[in-house]
């Protein structure tokens, strides 16, 4: 451990949003923080917003009023940026513009003694491009907070092309006395979590403009099936339509256009509208007062099954068997090479392996329903159904109606290939494997970040081995052949770990 001693001091430059928590983490940390602004009016705001915050804590009986006056203490203003001259570490939370922290960082490092660490907590500015000008930029590193920093776990340690891993370690590890949980990663766009996210939004709004579902259905079975705290539209609504556009664009262009980070024009027409979401009042949902946001898709009660066939013995699908069983319902088995799901009489109700039901009908010559993955199938409180073009609404009443005794509530929509959760947790995966084959950071950080960084119930690398990466290689490899766009191709870490039989994690 080479974390920064707590006789260090550490100096923040920037007093909004992210500035003010960072003084607050370090500061409750044991650090003297030095906090600059050149608005006087925001440092004022943002020890006022660490005061309210650490008061509310003693409130709740989370901090001794004791430690709330010491933290407070270790707090100093400073009026110019040689006030800072005493800190070993400073964190830049300043303005997204490169010309401006280029040049504060170069005045810094005038007024520092030498073995000074800097860092960035820019979300999208290459920290090899801040650093460039510097006489020693191999002491600058990305300590990438998120919001609110002292709630937040994550902090993503952003290695520029010349940072010295000695100097990234302590960042990290002081990260780690902080109470964080950091992992490291390489200076690319988007480092980890913004990357990784993209489908998220992304696959959510193609859904949507392709008619699969409505956004509350998107949303409920995000939630309810695969046990996201927050649907997409939801959570973009709370983000802002305009930052999280802002954001994607960023991340396609610094891509050179790589498809997968293709902006919605759904999006667009959401942000040229000023519906940014709950700020604005208005974005894919209506928080006005008295407002009434439309339901999900949820379909009627029908009859229950008596007895089903569980086909293929694939333990995700366990519980659902489980609670077949408790339900009263005869379950017999029947081995068929490559299905999993379930037969009732002549109707097959298979988990979605990216093919259309309509497509699994012709194939199979019997009428096919497909369901969604869901993170735990004991849990979810919704499933979501589709049935081939060509099968009849009879055919699909008995696969709802299996659902609904298991305790489900139905959410039938159109045939989109990969349904909803598993296409979303598919192009996680995806992307979190392009992320590691090109060496932005390992597994191991990709679960840290997703998990620590945005709340996602399960890493998806981690949650990619418990679907099967061969199941995972199905659902890509089927979206690709059905859209025939570059945007599905299968990451080469997923493929080479399914031919080889390995693990990813
Ligand atoms: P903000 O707008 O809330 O605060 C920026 C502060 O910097 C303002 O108080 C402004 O007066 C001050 N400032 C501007 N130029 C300055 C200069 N030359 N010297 C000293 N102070 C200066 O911005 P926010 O949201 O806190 O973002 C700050 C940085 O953190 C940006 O680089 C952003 O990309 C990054 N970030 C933001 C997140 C967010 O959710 N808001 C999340 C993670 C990173």
């Amino acid at each position: 451990m080479t974390a920064l001693s707590v006789s260090n001091a550490v100096a923040v430059i920037g007093a909004g949003t992210m500035g003010a928590g960072i003084v607050q983490v370090a500061a409750t940390a044991g650090h003297s923080v030095y906090l600059f602004d050149t608005s006087e009016a925001a440092i004022d705001r943002g020890i006022t917003q660490i005061e309210e915050f650490l008061k509310k804590s003693v409130v709740k009986g989370r901090l001794e009023e004791s430690q709330c006056t010491a933290i407070l203490a270790r707090i100093h203003r400073c009026n110019k940026l040689e006030d800072l001259a005493p800190a070993k570490l400073v964190i830049e939370a300043i303005v997204e513009n490169i010309d401006v922290k280029r040049s504060v960082f170069g005045e810094l490092e005038n007024i520092l003694s030498e073995d000074a660490i800097l860092t960035s907590n820019t979300s999208s500015i290459s920290i090899t491009e801040i650093a460039a000008q510097l006489k020693r930029p191999e002491r600058m590193v990305g300590m990438h907070f998120f919001n609110p920093a002292p709630i937040m776990k994550l902090v993503e340690v952003i290695h520029g092309l010349v940072t010295d891993r000695q100097v990234a370690d302590i960042v990290f590890d002081t990260a780690v006395a902080w109470g964080k949980k950091a992992v490291h990663a390489k200076s690319t766009p988007g480092f980890i979590v913004n990357r990784v996210a993209r489908p998220f939004y992304s696959e959510a709004l193609r859904i949507l403009q392709e008619g699969g579902a409505d956004i509350p259905t998107i949303d409920s079975c995000i939630k309810e099936s695969g046990g996201f705290r927050m649907g997409p539209f939801e959570l973009m609504d709370l983000i802002g339509n305009d930052i999280n556009f802002s954001v994607t664009k960023s991340v396609y262009n610094a891509y050179f256009q790589e498809p997968r980070y293709r902006p919605s024009l759904i999006q667009q027409e959401q942000v040229a509208a000023g519906r940014f979401g709950r700020k604005s009042g208005q974005g894919y949902y209506d928080y006005r007062a008295g407002a009434i946001n439309p339901e999900p898709n949820t379909a009627d009660t029908v009859k229950a099954p008596k007895s089903i066939t569980q086909i293929g013995e694939n333990p995700l699908l366990l519980p659902l068997t489980e609670l077949a069983k408790t339900a009263g319902i005869t379950v017999k088995l029947e081995i068929v090479e490559n299905l999993s799901g379930f037969r009732i009489d002549d109707t097959l109700i298979l988990l979605t392996d990216g093919t259309t039901a309509s497509e699994m009908t012709g194939f199979l010559g019997k009428p096919v329903i497909v369901f969604d993955l869901a993170l735990d199938y004991r849990a979810a409180s919704r499933i979501a159904l589709a049935k081939g073009d060509q099968v009849s609404d009879k055919n699909l009443e008995i696969a709802v109606g299996f659902f609904q005794t298991l305790g489900k509530k139905v959410s039938v929509i159109d045939d989109c290939p990969a349904l909803i959760v598993m296409r979303i947790v598919s192009m996680l995966a995806n992307e979190g494997g392009d992320a590691v084959y090109q060496g932005v950071t390992s597994p191991e950080g990709v679960d840290i970040a997703m998990v620590n960084g945005v709340n996602y119930p399960k890493g998806p690398m981690a949650w990619a081995e418990e679907i099967g990466l061969e199941h995972i290689e199905m659902v890509l490899s089927a979206l690709e052949s059905f859209y025939g766009e570059d945007r599905y191709r299968t990451s080469p870490l997923i493929r080479r770990a399914v031919t080889a039989g390995k693990s990813i994690i």
